[in-house]
């Protein structure tokens, strides 16, 4: 005699075992729409990974923003009576380990740079002869008045540092401006 309780054997039968289905068993094939979840899935996955490399390609577009922000306060230097036409005057700026440069060019402009050479980090040296700034490691050159990269290589110019000359007579650092 038939069990009257047991499951009746049909396509839309399910053990409820964790098993698929009798009619899924017997025909094993995949509807279109099935693979179609799965293209679409991949596509969610690509969407956010570009999403993802967008925003890391912003973060390090506002990173290099920001490193190009001055860094440094306000500092008296030397007094301009103390600066030669044509001979550096070497400093620390902004932090006393920061080798920076000051050149008086004439009696009336005056540029200053840090002495990190942008390449390795060796110092530069001013050569009047060839003016410009020379980094003897890799022969790298900088443009005097600028700190553009001439030569050798580098390829960011030095750190310049604005200067200004105050009432008090002194030459004051105001920042330097690094990553441009
Ligand atoms: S460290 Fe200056 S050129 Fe290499």
């Amino acid at each position: 005699m038939s069990d009257p309780f047991a499951p009746a054997d049909g396509p839309e039968e399910d053990l409820g075992d964790g098993k698929d289905p009798i009619w899924k068993r017997d025909f094993p094939f995949q509807a279109l729409s099935e693979e179609e979840v799965t293209r679409r899935d991949f596509a969610r996955y690509l969407v956010a990974g570009a999403g993802a490399i967008a925003a890391g390609n912003v973060g390090i577009a506002a990173w290099t923003q920001l490193r190009t922000i001055n860094t440094g306060k306000p500092r008296a230097i030397v007094a301009l009576a103390d600066v030669v036409v044509g001979e550096p005057f070497l400093f620390r700026y902004p932090d006393n380990d920061d080798p920076a440069v000051l050149l008086r060019l004439s009696d009336t402009e005056l540029v200053a740079f840090s002495q990190k050479c942008t390449h390795l980090g060796c110092v530069v040296y001013y050569e009047p002869e060839e003016e410009r700034w020379h980094c003897p490691c890799h022969e790298g050159n900088f443009e005097v008045k600028t700190g553009d990269v001439i030569s050798g290589p580098p390829t960011r110019p030095l750190g310049r540092i604005e200067v200004e000359v105050r009432d008090d007579g002194k030459i004051w650092a105001l920042g330097e401006k690094v990553g441009e």
